[in-house]
């Protein structure tokens, strides 16, 4: 059963994806050659704070630290640690919010310094495909219409969708049902409806789409060992459309 959120439940999912989106923007700059992943997530976490937000993944299943840090070919649930960035590098950030019982789920990968050219269309076309996804986010469309279209982007480029990992309902709870897979036939599913919350995720790979998680339990890497990239959107379906709760300030400065 997919839960409809009311309007008040609404307002708070908004303002904790707001404060999701003011911190993934504010830690963009501080992805530089040198830095280390564990800053990146002491940043994150200070800032959620100052906020007045909470790490959402802290503790989760036993997850260690407050963001996710996805270095080149780590697909997703990267854990914090020493590593340093080095310029041509891709870094997938991945962090949740919950504020007042609700939360916001949000991801971008980011190029540290200069990428190669094919690295750079992985990432602009994640990102696409992201969007294209929320375009379905609407009443009257099936959740499986919103897998279709990331898969068709994300193949038109020659890149695969990773079959391993799911976006997934969000509210009251930080993974609630419907799982959202990233690839299949469109018109399938629950139909969509005004009120529904919904965290869409596309993780993209250069290569083929297997992953295999290493021995810390988490971190998620593709098996032929090219890269991936990975953006994620907290969406609330509304009578109007698809409404993105972490939307970036700067994309939207009237909020
Ligand atoms: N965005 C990811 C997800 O929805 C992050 C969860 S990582 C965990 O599954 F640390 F919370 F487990
Ligand atoms: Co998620």
């Amino acid at each position: 059963m997919i839960e409809l959120k009311s309007p008040s439940q609404i307002v708070t999912m908004r303002r904790a994806g707001r404060i999701l989106a003011e911190v993934l923007e504010a830690l963009v700059p501080a992805v530089r050659p040198g830095v280390t992943t564990q800053a990146l997530d002491d940043l994150a976490r200070e800032a959620m704070v100052r906020r007045g937000g909470r790490p959402a993944f802290q503790g989760y299943r036993g997850y260690p630290s407050s963001i996710c840090t996805s270095v080149n070919d780590e697909v997703v649930h990267g854990i914090p640690s020493r590593r340093k960035l080095s310029e041509g590098d891709i870094i997938g950030i991945d962090a949740g919010v919950v504020l007042e019982g609700y939360y916001a789920d949000s991801a971008v990968t980011v190029a540290v310094g200069d990428v190669r050219p094919q690295v750079r269309e992985l990432l602009r076309t994640t990102e696409e495909a992201l969007a294209e996804g929320i375009a379905q986010a609407q009443p009257g469309k099936h959740l499986s219409d919103i897998s279709h279209a990331i898969q068709k982007k994300a193949e038109s480029r020659g890149f695969s969708v990773v079959r391993d990992f799911v976006g997934h309902g969000i509210g009251s709870q930080l993974h609630e049902a419907p799982q959202i897979p990233n690839y299949g036939a469109p018109g399938k599913g629950p139909l969509l409806k005004a009120g529904m919350c919904l965290a869409i995720e596309p993780m993209v790979n250069a290569g083929r789409w297997p992953v295999k998680v290493l021995e810390d339990g988490w971190t998620a890497v593709t098996q032929d060992g090219s890269w991936s990239a990975h953006f994620e959107h907290t969406v609330a379906v509304t009578e109007s459309g698809p409404e993105i709760l972490t939307e970036w300030p700067k994309k939207n400065p009237s909020k």
